[in-house]
């Protein structure tokens, strides 16, 4: 008798072009209305199935998967995966996943999309025009910051700081600064055009600064107050990467106190929430997490995520190696270290 197809539960709605496809290999559960599912939602919805292709918006614990017994993949539609707990799913044999590169120069765009836009203050006067206020023109209306010829800072250099790096010193003529843990290679260096700085001299020196470091306890708030100060006043702020990198209240009072010029935000604390402390300020450039956002890469990352998810079930007898698991080691040895053969390797 055939083996029985796996069952995959699908979270939200993604793109059914690459989804519906799925249903000649797996038993497939997909989800019709975008839904906001509780934890206690989730752990059910879990219980049952041997993989899932979840969204940012789905938070993955040792809650979530303590009734799981069938559950061997999670196949996460995102570069960043702090809504999963990973040493949870690897204690319990669960390999994760996510979609690295594909959404690289997508939301590298969207970085500068939003610096150019908080700088030179897009947002601002399309409201402005909008309200009727163009009668009151004056030369100095709307003065915002050079992006051409300036300085950039980038806090995080991994392949998106590295795809804005590019864009700010091969096309904007902008000398680059960045900080990250470790630094780049020197050909890496030369090749993105950024030379590394500690993270004061950063601060100081940055006209623009764009956040696209991973989400940590060490990287929590690591924008604060304190760290504003240190900032030029003319400066601009753009996150990209998550909201709780910023202190998002002393933020607002930097913008609001003129201590910093203006913000461009695509991530945050609360989200899908934002502080009305933000939506309060006109020097600020708000959009809902939408760095990856262009059809087709949308497309290739539920396309990456299937491929994770098919692989780790090793659909149609193919052991293939995920292309890009975040933990497999240290799920496989927990399946073998139990005695898991329900599991397959
Ligand atoms: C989006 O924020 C992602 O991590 O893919």
């Amino acid at each position: 008798m055939a083996e029985p197809r796996p069952r995959v539960w699908v979270s939200q709605p993604l793109i059914d072009a690459v989804i519906e496809p799925l249903r000649a290999q797996v038993e497939l559960i997909t989800t019709d209305e975008v839904t906001a599912w509780t934890a206690e939602q989730l752990a059910a919805r879990l219980a049952d199935v041997d993989g899932a292709i979840i969204t940012l918006n789905e938070r993955v614990g040792a809650a979530q998967v303590a009734g799981a017994t069938r559950l061997q993949v999670i196949a996460n539609v995102g570069v960043g995966y702090n809504n999963l707990d990973v040493e949870a799913l690897s204690a319990a044999g669960i390999v994760a996943s996510n979609t690295p590169d594909v959404l690289t120069e997508t939301t590298a765009d969207l970085g500068f999309a939003l610096l150019m836009a908080a700088a030179r203050r897009i947002t601002e006067s399309e409201r402005w025009l909008r309200e009727g206020q163009w009668g009151q023109w004056s030369f100095q209306t709307m003065l915002g910051a050079d992006i051409h010829g300036s300085t950039l800072g980038i806090l995080g250099m991994g392949r998106i700081g590295q795809g804005i790096a590019r864009r700010g010193a091969h096309g904007f003529g902008m000398r680059v600064l960045y900080h990250n843990r470790s630094r780049l290679p020197e050909a890496a260096e030369g090749e993105v055009g950024a030379q590394y700085a500690d993270f004061d001299t950063l601060l100081a020196q940055s006209d623009h600064l764009v956040l696209v470091l991973p989400y940590t306890a060490s990287s929590h708030h690591i924008i604060d107050a304190a760290a504003l100060a240190k900032m030029k006043p003319t400066a601009t702020l753009v996150n990209i990467a998550r909201g709780g990198i910023v202190d998002e209240l002393a933020l607002a009072d930097a913008l609001a106190t003129g201590r910093l010029a203006a913000a461009g935000l695509d991530v945050y604390e609360g989200e899908p929430a934002v502080r009305p402390e933000l939506l309060a300020l006109h020097n600020i450039v708000l959009t809902p997490h939408i760095g990856s956002a262009s059809l087709a890469t949308r497309k290739a990352m539920v396309q990456l995520a299937a491929d994770n998810l098919l692989a780790a079930l090793n659909v149609d007898g193919a052991a293939a190696r995920m292309p890009s698991a975040i933990n497999a080691e240290a799920a496989f040895a927990a399946r073998t270290a139990s005695g898991d053969k329900s599991k397959k390797r």
